[in-house]
């Protein structure tokens, strides 16, 4: 039996990845969170009560601060394979509660490999950001591109990264890390565009556009970032330290993504705001090092099918919010 540690299980993709590998009735999937209240607890619970129902997944309320529980949870399992999603996410709050990004993505990160050496687990993918990147041309980025990263958040995920590729140096371990550009779906976040936009216009609630939606994102479609991570979990890896962009390569305009939300849903009152010094202009990541690893044809859904299965989900749950 493979036996998996997820962390942020309760998260977006922790959830999503999480309900993927347990359809395999060969794994076993621990999976820990802190519930945090950054967005509905009512969410993360609903997630939780999903993969509750499968006797192979079993959750513990745990911080990645709190040592003492970490330690337990690996003296009494032996993992294949431990997979980073638990993070203090999004970029406008790193300026609002800076401590939440130190606490869950340094500390706590730092917290987890110490373990995962001193228990000698064998593999470790951990979530990284496209947001290391910055604001800089050229496009599309590389995984060797230069980094820049322009807030805390982002820099919190290069420290990550560069802590990682160091250790790995000392380690048995395989270290993967994932740049993820902006992913959405269905059990998407509540603090990300389209769910945000969705929640704006069902509760009616202003919604700020910043710089008149002319911002590119590189939207990222849920199953088919789940499908990446799955691979990488059964696969056997060779190096000791890669990284890799997890993206669609096809950046769209935010108000081109609006404007197809609103053939689902009546557009919310919407405030224009200047553009934000939290938000870099654009992101557009290369995705062909993944592709080229995992060596099958890797597909990447279409933007219009992504967004009619988001809003479907939404109508269907707007409650939970
Ligand atoms: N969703 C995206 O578009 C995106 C893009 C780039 C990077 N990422 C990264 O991917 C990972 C997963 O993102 P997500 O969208 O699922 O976010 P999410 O906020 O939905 O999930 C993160 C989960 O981690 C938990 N958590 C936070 N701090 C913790 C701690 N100290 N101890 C235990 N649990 C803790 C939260 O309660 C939450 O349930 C994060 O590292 C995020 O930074 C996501």
């Amino acid at each position: 039996m493979n036996k998996i540690l997820i962390t942020g299980v309760a998260g977006f993709i922790g959830f999503s990845l999480a309900r993927k590998i347990l359809r395999n009735k060969n794994t076993e999937i621990v999976g820990i969170d802190n519930l945090n209240l950054y967005y509905s607890k009512n969410l993360k619970l609903k997630r939780l009560s999903i993969l509750k129902k499968n006797k192979n997944f079993k959750f513990l309320k745990v911080d990645l601060t709190d040592r003492k529980k970490l330690i337990k949870i690996f003296e009494s399992q032996k993992f294949n394979c431990v997979f980073n999603l638990a993070a203090q996410a999004g970029v406008r709050y790193s300026y609002e509660n800076p401590k939440s990004y130190t606490d869950s993505n340094i500390i706590g990160f730092i917290n987890l490999v110490e373990f995962i050496k001193t228990f000698k687990v064998k593999k470790f993918i951990f979530a990284s950001s496209s947001s290391v990147y910055g604001d800089q041309k050229p496009f599309p980025k590389l995984e060797q591109s230069e980094l820049n990263p322009i807030n805390l958040y982002s820099l919190s995920k290069l420290s990550n990264e560069q802590f990682a590729r160091s250790m790995s140096k000392s380690m048995n371990t395989k270290f993967v890390g994932l740049r993820f550009f902006t992913i959405y779906g269905p059990w998407g976040r509540p603090d990300m565009l389209i769910i945000k936009y969705l929640i704006a216009s069902t509760k009616k609630i202003k919604f700020l556009l910043y710089n008149k939606g002319d911002h590119y994102r590189d939207f990222t479609y849920i199953d088919d970032a789940v499908n990446i991570c799955e691979s990488l979990v059964k696969m056997n890896l060779k190096k000791k330290y890669d990284i890799f962009n997890i993206c669609s390569s096809k950046p769209l305009l935010i108000t081109k993504v609006l404007n197809e939300v609103n053939k689902y849903s009546k557009s919310p009152f919407v405030i224009k705001k200047p553009r934000d010094k939290a938000d870099v202009y654009k992101t557009y990541g290369d995705n062909k090092k993944i592709r080229i690893f995992l060596g099958k044809k890797i597909s990447f859904t279409n933007f219009k099918f992504g967004i009619k299965e988001t809003c479907k989900w939404y109508f269907k749950n707007y409650k939970l919010f």
